[in-house]
């Protein structure tokens, strides 16, 4: 296995980072003016998760590419890490938006025709028969956890370790060794200690799964059907059957979250596996980007719902601007022109093409890395072989590593140093992660330039 130094990461992280500084003169200057105003410089605390100690300032946005203030074009293989998977300003979309809003009026707490265009095609491609619309992905998840919750007149959720579902209270701790911990850095947690609210095990894991929901304590199980957020995480054969048998067996219900997978295809996994969640939640790029998440519900679910007295109370649940006309016309025009059977049998054919030059340079320098791919998302890690849970991917990714991981931020040197090499070198990938998604108009050179530019960094880690 080839040996990657600390020193040779660190070394070359340095000079990459100034190469940044000074590529970026406009950016630094407009990071300090917005300093003075935004909090962290920023107008949303996560946009400093970018490596280089300030964010790229956009200036716009179009396809695939991003353009800076400082005249530089990336390749986005970020896409507003899954919000602008279908491509950022798309015509038909902004149309869609842009008629809403000029000619027919952005919210009125009213509904509109387009909705039953929208939940008619949900069902078709997930299954779900019945639908609301919400604002974002975490809205979505936090209403569906208060529905469950309340039809089964049970408390707990159970999470698999490693998830992310959004700002989900119940859904941000981590099991450590048997012990449940609110994440590091939790803000504001509503418990100290979250197995009042949260059963957490490993994903594939039917044994530990069998034995938390015998005590038929679990109103519901929140999963993607693939993890995404430690890496890909697949599930092993027969775990979806078995996750399904045993939620059923106990009375608990389940809620698929494919706000990333849907990446997999047109369908999600849901629709491609056939799986038949209780509850199902897709957000970010449902409506080209425009904030809107669906949330399906079961038929039983459905009629409990609308027989509750009074059935529409807006006590804790949704909001005033929750299923608006312009995301409705948002998600109709994205899921009607882009998220589109041919777009993903172009977009996935690319991701493999990427997976396998990605492959090839693990083999041919020995890293001792994998890659994996679900749909149009490819990701690499630091381990020989992809994760079977979160543990695996948290916590023993450490042991294989020949480079120290865990940096002082997220992103250790060696992370730090693969996301900066690539932004200097026109490619903006993920925030924490290695991950790449392959957009609607991307084109072979894209996929050769974004390998190359790995390949490139490998050889100068591995000299
Ligand atoms: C699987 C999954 N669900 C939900 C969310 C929350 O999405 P949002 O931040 O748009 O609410 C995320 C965010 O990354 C996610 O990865």
């Amino acid at each position: 296995m080839a040996r990657i130094t600390v020193e040779r990461v660190k070394e070359i992280l340095d000079r990459e980072q100034k190469a940044y500084e000074e590529k970026h003169p406009k950016s630094r200057e407009m990071f300090d003016k917005a300093s003075q105003n935004l909090v962290g410089g920023v107008p949303m605390s996560w946009m400093r998760i970018w490596v280089g100690g300030f964010p790229i300032f956009v200036d716009k946005a179009q396809g695939i590419y991003i353009w800076d203030i400082d005249g530089h074009k990336y390749l986005d293989l970020c896409l507003g890490d899954t919000g602008g998977l279908c491509g950022h300003a798309n015509q038909q979309i902004v149309d869609a938006i842009t008629d809403q809003m000029r000619n027919r009026g952005t919210t009125t707490m009213l509904p509109t025709e387009d909705s039953i265009w929208v939940a008619e095609e949900l069902k078709r491609r997930f299954g779900l028969p019945y639908w609301q619309i919400l604002m974002t992905a975490s809205d979505a998840n936090r209403m569906a956890l208060k529905v469950a919750r309340e039809f089964t007149g049970r408390r707990l959720i159970l999470a698999f370790n490693g998830t992310y579902h959004g700002t989900v209270d119940e859904t941000l701790c981590v099991n450590i060794l048997g012990n449940l911990i609110n994440i590091p850095g939790l803000m504001g947690p509503i418990v100290p200690d979250p197995s009042i609210m949260t059963k957490m095990i490993e994903f594939n894991d039917i044994d530990a799964l069998e034995e938390a929901l015998s005590p038929q304590d679990v109103a519901c199980v929140i999963t993607e059907p693939v993890m995404t957020n430690v890496g890909i995480i697949k599930p092993q054969p027969g775990f979806h059957q078995a996750l399904r048998e045993i939620t059923r067996k106990y009375g608990t219900l389940l809620l698929i979250d494919e706000t990333h997978s849907m990446c997999a295809g047109p369908r999600g996994v849901t629709g491609e596996m056939g799986l038949e969640p209780d509850i199902f939640v897709v957000g970010k790029f449902i409506a080209g980007g425009y904030p809107a998440a669906a949330l399906g519900f079961s038929r039983e679910i459905t009629e409990w719902f609308t027989n509750r007295k009074p059935w529409h109370t807006f006590f804790g649940f949704g909001g005033t601007l929750s299923g608006n006309a312009t995301a409705v016309a948002g998600m109709k025009a994205a899921l009607q022109h882009v998220l589109t059977e041919e777009n993903f049998s172009r977009m996935i054919e690319l991701a493999k093409r990427m997976e396998e030059g990605i492959a090839r340079i693990i083999k041919e320098n020995e890293l001792g890395w994998y890659v994996e791919r679900i749909g149009c998302r490819v990701e690499f890690r630091f381990m020989p072989e992809p994760p079977k849970n979160g543990a695996e991917a948290l916590f023993h990714m450490v042991d294989y590593n020949p480079v120290d991981l865990i940096g002082e931020g997220l992103t250790g040197p060696l992370e730090e140093l693969i996301h900066i090499y690539c932004a200097n070198r026109n490619i903006l990938l993920t925030p924490v992660h290695e991950m790449a998604l392959v957009g609607p108009t991307a084109t072979e050179e894209d996929i050769d330039h974004y390998v190359n530019v790995i390949g490139e960094l490998v050889r100068e880690l591995v000299s």
